[in-house]
């Protein structure tokens, strides 16, 4: 994918020569003229460089810098502030508005791109070295909740299955793999003596267990690979009689794949074994679920999916492996430890 690069610069002349010459060079342009368009861009583009021209009618560009900086999008681009003759105090400046750097403006457009590939160089390595941190954290918190050993594993499977029957694209199952390994990673942020509580969470533990799904959001959110499963992170737990956390959305506001996910999840849960409850069998976690539609918070037609896809994966041997190594696999274990508290493991 061709590095995206926001150009604001009222200076039209040079804006619009400068886009040219970037776009030459296999980059995404976008430009904006003024503050307001800049800081909408930012979040539509999730750009990779912005690169601000000291001259706008509405705003300082150091107080535009600022405003793009502190958006949790963009923690990640580089701001670099282009001025005529940048002294101390404009370095000052721009560092505390929390640019990457201060140019002089080039002589030329090839003396500036050097810089720019030198950037986007940085900027690529810092998105995989995020992202790698991303995925860590996540592998992180599944352990931490070491009785659901293999969780991770089953749900992706879960939700990829579902969501094939469903009809999703490549690039849709993608996510919902995506969105699978990371979507309580906002769980690194709740103490463990509440994540891992062998008992029901009181109100207050609840409401910091109910954080987990903007925590989650909010770490993701720098990363631009990630952005597409952030809606899906947010709302893994909200139900479709609109009574679920973090936005009560309702129905079909839900996003689809966050409505797979969340079924792929409980049904792993309740084929797990818990310090309460030995593992159910597939069976009887299906009419768990169903019990769940009746009660208004599971999406009937999903749930009527799946459980066509679990009958069908009885009778494939890849499959139905999948499906099933979560109960007898479950079923012979030995207990090494308390199953550990979630808010949503056997319900929604
Ligand atoms: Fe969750």
């Amino acid at each position: 994918m061709n590095p995206a690069i926001m150009l604001v610069d009222v200076v039209s002349a040079n804006r619009e020569g400068l886009k040219s010459f970037l776009q030459g060079q296999k980059c995404n342009v976008d430009t904006a003229a003024d503050g307001e368009s800049a800081v909408r861009c930012c979040l539509e583009m999730q750009p990779d460089l912005v690169l601000l021209y000291d001259s706008l009618p509405d705003i300082g560009s150091f107080e535009l810098c600022r405003q793009i900086k502190k958006d949790p999008f963009n923690q990640l681009t580089p701001v670099v502030l282009l001025k005529p003759s940048p002294d101390l105090w404009d370095i000052q400046r721009g560092r505390e508005a929390g640019a990457t750097d201060i140019w002089a403006n080039p002589a030329s457009h090839w003396d500036l791109l050097g810089r720019v590939q030198t950037l986007l160089q940085l900027k690529k390595y810092m998105d995989e070295q995020a992202r790698s941190a991303v995925f860590a954290l996540a592998r992180s918190v599944d352990s931490k909740q070491n009785s659901r050993n293999g969780h991770s594993e089953r749900l992706v499977a879960y939700a990829e299955q579902l969501g094939e029957s469903l009809g999703l694209g490549d690039e849709d199952l993608h996510e919902l793999r995506i969105a699978s390994w990371l979507h309580d990673i906002g769980k690194i942020a709740v103490p463990e003596d509440i994540l891992l509580k062998p008992g029901p969470l009181d109100a207050e533990e609840r409401r910091i267990m109910q954080e987990h799904p903007i925590i989650g959001e909010k770490i993701c959110a720098p990363l631009k690979s990630l952005r597409r499963i952030l809606p899906v992170i947010r709302h893994h737990h909200e139900k479709m009689d609109g009574s679920g956390y973090p936005d009560g959305l309702r129905g079909e506001a839900i996003p689809l794949k966050a409505r797979i996910l969340q079924i792929a999840d409980i049904y792993d849960a309740l084929t797990t074994n818990r310090s309460y409850r030995g593992a159910l069998p597939p069976e009887e976690a299906l009419q768990t679920l169903l019990s769940e539609v009746r009660s208004g918070w599971l999406d009937a037609s999903v749930v009527l999916k799946f459980t066509q896809v679990c009958k069908q994966s009885e009778y494939s041997p890849v499959r139905g492996r999948t499906m099933l190594a979560s109960y007898y696999g479950q079923r012979l274990a030995v207990r090494q430890s308390p199953a550990p508290n979630s808010e949503s493991e056997d319900t929604a």
